[in-house]
């Protein structure tokens, strides 16, 4: 989704937009601009596409001085992914980018096109630009009329502005957006998350939401609504987790295989002999707790759900889970004997983000299941476990689910055992499938051939179905989910022993079911289920471990002792499936059109 750069110093300005922006480039954008004023010297720059149409726009521009400079990427939200549209976005004499959506724009926009100013975008965000200069023409005070403007701005947003009335400044402000400064010396950064400032600033400090101020001469002055605010910055962390494809085709591909290594990793001082430990919680945090509340987006509402079967039949607790962008909405109702678990793979994501702080007004403890330290859900949270899952560069995700999942499988056993729930026997069987999972999740080689030959028999029909009971029906939402995303072919999920009440009208031929099986799980049931679609013609892939004589195609998979030994099993098949089609149809499976990695507009 956008991002942001800013920068203020003397180095090479250009360089560090366009640099920094790349970084954040997997998030996903459609177009990308730069702003820099160096002395009297103002230059824009925008480009519809990739980031190789700005450096090819700017190719000639170099900056040599102190000055001060912002850069966005825009995943369009208002108006299509036009130049006219991309950030930074102009007034007459100062450019702004932002991130997030400004709720009330369109009555702003009208009374500043009352008033006789005219809107070349059809962004949220030229509002903000214009309502700038409209309050410096009244206060002659460029901090005064960012402040005014700031106060009338409604809804979600990280923004830089930098303007010829005080050139040698960056305003900014955040509210619901993520955004954090970084700072080396008299150098200043700014960025929508800290990868594009690795390696270049020494220290950060995390914007809160209702913090604004202005960056000049080296030093940052912060407000919030009480005033001036001191802060205190952290070091910045060194290393950049650098992300490399490693031979593989693409990042989703690497990451599919990768599954198996840092599964180690999320389970290691976690899985003991004979207890699952999480140095991150205590038995005090659960105290009183007698219900779980899930709510999460995407691919982590599918790793949620897949909780919710887990806590209920190993730790015994009731667990609900919500889509995080519906709970909202639903003025849902809130006990304090509940506690509030959130998931995300980014920690940025909008809607679970304001779930997550709904359910804190509400005075319920949180806890975040997240792959990203620092991110804005896990600083907002009581608690946080991270997945350890590692950069993760594909838009579709994979490991951050199977990590998801583990961390959530283990956490059930966690609650359990503080409960009292679960007998030295399962906890043993359990801890034993645990320890076996990496090595369920490695992908062999004959396994991906065949996925690859059997793929081009699936670029057509009038849909997919991903079908499967229990565990193995959040499962079927992710492999459905997944296929879509980068295929761009229809896909649903649903439970197996749902299709005869509508959904099997569609059946025929033309309809792919792609059947998960597994034998630990009530293998008759879904059997059956399968059967019915076969008997109406549709075209079946099963899989499972035992062989089924009615399938159209057949994928054996090997383990039958466990349930989630089958579900991360079947998971990396689900993958790879959706892979090899969309190679197949062309597509750009690291990033799929439309999408963004991290969504941080509701
Ligand atoms: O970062 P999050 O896990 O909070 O993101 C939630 C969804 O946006 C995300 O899972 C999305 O569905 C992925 N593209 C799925 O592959």
């Amino acid at each position: 989704m956008c991002g942001i750069v800013g920068y203020l110093g003397n180095k090479e300005k250009k360089e560090i937009l366009l640099d920094g922006l790349q970084e954040l480039e997997y998030r996903g954008y459609d177009s990308a601009g730069i702003a820099v004023i160096e002395g009297e010297k103002l230059n824009s720059f925008k480009a519809v596409g990739k980031l190789e149409n700005l450096r090819e726009k700017t190719k000639n521009f170099h900056t040599e001085h102190f000055g001060v400079s912002i850069g966005h990427t825009r995943w369009a939200t208002h108006g299509k992914p036009t130049e006219l549209n991309a950030h930074p976005h102009i007034g007459n004499y100062s450019y702004v980018v932002h991130n997030g959506i400004i709720e009330n724009y369109q009555i702003l926009k009208k009374a500043l096109q009352a008033e006789g100013i005219t809107f070349l975008s059809q962004t949220d965000t030229e509002t903000i630009v214009h309502l700038f200069e409209k309050y410096h023409k009244e206060l002659h005070d460029p901090f005064n009329a960012f402040k005014q403007t700031v106060q009338r701005l409604e809804g979600a947003y990280a923004t830089l502005l930098i303007t010829e009335a005080d050139p040698e400044t960056i305003y900014f402000a955040k509210n619901g957006s993520p955004m954090l400064i970084g700072f080396d010396g008299d150098e200043i950064y700014f960025a929508s998350s800290d990868t594009p400032i690795i390696g270049k600033a020494k220290e950060v400090y995390y914007l809160e939401d209702g913090e604004y101020g202005f960056a000049k001469a080296g030093t940052v002055k912060l407000y919030n609504a009480s005033g001036e605010k001191s802060f205190t910055k952290q070091a910045l962390t060194k290393d950049k987790v650098l992300a490399q494809k490693e031979g593989y085709r693409f990042f989703m591909e690497k990451e599919i295989y990768e599954q198996s290594r840092i599964m180690g990793e999320t389970i290691m001082g976690r899985v003991l002999d004979e207890s699952i430990d999480f140095e991150e919680l205590d038995k005090e945090f659960f105290k009183d707790i007698h219900a779980l509340k899930i709510c999460a987006c995407g691919t982590s509402y599918h790793a949620a759900l897949t909780a919710s079967y887990l806590f209920e039949r190993i730790a015994k607790i009731p667990c609900h889970v919500e889509i995080a962008s519906e709970f909202r909405y639903k003025e849902p109702l809130l006990n304090k004997d509940t506690l509030f678990i959130t998931i995300s793979q980014s920690g940025e994501t909008a809607d679970t983000l304001e779930a997550l702080k709904m359910a804190k007004r509400a005075g319920l403890r949180s806890l975040t299941v997240c792959n990203v330290d620092n991110s804005s859900i896990v600083r907002e949270s009581d608690r946080a476990i991270l997945t350890r899952a590692g950069i993760e560069k594909g838009v579709a995700s994979t490991k951050a689910f199977a990590t998801q999942t583990m961390v959530l499988w283990m956490l059930s056993l966690y609650v359990g055992q503080i409960k009292g729930m679960i007998s030295k026997e399962v906890l043993q069987k359990e801890i034993a499938a645990m320890l076996h999972t990496p090595k369920a999740l490695i992908v062999n080689d004959t396994l991906h051939e065949k996925i690859r030959r059997l793929s081009k028999r699936y670029l057509h029909g009038h849909g997919f179905f991903f079908i499967g009971r229990d565990l193995f029906y959040p499962l079927a939402l992710e492999g459905a989910l997944k296929l879509k995303e980068i295929s761009y072919l229809h896909a649903e999920g649903y439970p197996a022993g749902e299709m005869k009440h509508g959904p099997i009208a569609l059946a025929d031929s033309g309809l792919f079911t792609v059947a998960l099986m597994p034998k630990t799980l009530h293998y008759e049931k879904i059997k059956s289920n399968v059967e019915e679609l076969s008997a109406r013609d549709a075209t079946i892939l099963a899989i499972s471990p035992e062989p089924f004589e009615l399938a159209d195609d057949f994928i054996q998979t090997a383990y039958d002792s466990h349930p989630m030994l089958e579900f991360f099993e079947m998971m990396i098949v689900t993958q790879l499936l959706a892979l090899e089609i969309s190679v197949r149809l062309g597509n750009d499976v690291d990033m799929p059109r439309n999408l963004a990695k991290s969504v941080t507009v509701e």
